[in-house]
């Protein structure tokens, strides 16, 4: 392998030289500062990527020093994790204090007995392999983003070797299904999610979730849900290209490119996480009869009524049992 020309190569000696007379003269504690300081020295020397010409056809292995690594490392592990952990933690704030002041939302008028189909055999299936997924790759991708600060100190360096490798091969192989799951719950639901007049209707009257006895009308999906859908659609879009830079490596990008594929996944993520914490409150302990939309696919004919007024008209209209 060609290395350095002559320019280059005095810089690496500088850099060397400095490295071996901070080494010499520093006091211990100093010494374990040094590289951090020596390789900051260098890049202000030189303003810019240290690289080499190389004779193997891969041209990023000559790049020896490259600044931009040094701002990737400290916006991942300043402002995207600290910024995305607090969300994190706000959101599960946000979510119990919403359930302590506003309480469960009732169906207003009782359960009625009698149901009408919500979602076929095939929504539900893409949405639990949706979930599924997910929940796996969140819990799995919060592991690799806060893994080490959080539970490493708990469990102990074999069991959190252990979790994190299982975790790291359950996050690469489930992006699959869950691509798969978005895609499938895409086509069937696609049509339902387009914006209108209403949905503006619904939105300013809060969707009828800050005041009790108030019920705009709605369609299958209202405009929050049309909001979610729209956000695991883009969402899982942007993590699945930037996912799968990451885990192919330098096939379509360089460096530099995959320091912004990483970014963009570890933002998208922690996003996403944050919306489903919100939509999985809604669908389970914030709203009386939702789960059972997509647990047995049957809801009772008041709460369709009450939060889906329009729906339950088209479907009547058209004979029970259609979408
Ligand atoms: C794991 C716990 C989850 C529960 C309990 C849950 C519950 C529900 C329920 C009950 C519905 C139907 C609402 C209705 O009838 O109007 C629904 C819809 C939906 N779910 Fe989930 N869900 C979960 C996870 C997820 C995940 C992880 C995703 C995506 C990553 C997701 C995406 C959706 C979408 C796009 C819809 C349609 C739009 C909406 O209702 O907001 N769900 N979910």
């Amino acid at each position: 392998m060609r290395l350095f020309n002559i320019k280059r190569t005095i810089w690496a000696a500088l850099a060397f030289g400095i490295m071996l007379s901070l080494g010499s003269v520093a006091p211990a504690s100093a010494q374990q500062q040094a590289p951090a300081d020596e390789a900051a020295l260098l890049l202000q020397l030189k303003g810019g990527p240290v690289t080499g010409r190389v004779s193997i056809p891969d041209a990023k292995s000559g790049v020896l020093i490259q600044p931009q690594g040094r701002d990737w490392r400290q916006t991942l592990e300043g402002p995207v994790k600290s910024a995305g952990g607090w969300l994190l933690v706000l959101t599960v704030v946000a979510l119990a204090a919403f359930l302590a002041i506003r309480g469960r939302i009732k169906i207003e008028h009782g359960m009625s007995g009698r149901t009408i189909e919500r979602f076929k055999g095939i929504e539900r299936f893409a949405h639990w392999l949706t979930a599924i997924c997910f929940v796996i790759l969140g819990l799995s991708g919060l592991n690799i983003s806060f893994g080490r600060s959080l539970l490493l100190p708990v469990m102990g360096p074999e069991a959190f070797t252990g979790l994190t490798a299982f975790g790291k091969l359950a996050h690469n192989f489930l992006s699959f299904p869950f691509v798969l799951g978005v895609l499938l719950m895409a086509v069937l639901w696609i049509r339902h999610n387009i914006f209108n007049a209403i949905d503006m209707e619904w939105f300013r009257q809060g969707g009828g979730l800050l005041q009790k006895g108030v019920h705009p009308p709605a369609g299958k999906f209202n405009g929050g849900q049309k909001i979610i859908f729209w956000l695991v659609v883009l969402g899982a879009a942007a993590l699945a290209v930037s996912g799968y830079m990451l885990m192919f490596p330098f096939y379509v990008t360089d460096i530099a490119g995959m320091q912004l594929a990483q970014l963009v996944h570890a933002i998208a993520g922690i996003l996403m996480v944050a919306v489903i914490l919100a939509h999985i409150y809604i669908g389970s302990i914030g709203m009386e009869g939702a789960f059972d939309a997509m647990g047995s696919g049957q809801v009772d004919v008041n709460w369709a009524r009450e939060h889906h007024s329009l729906w339950v008209k088209d479907v009547t209209a058209r004979g029970a049992g259609d979408d």
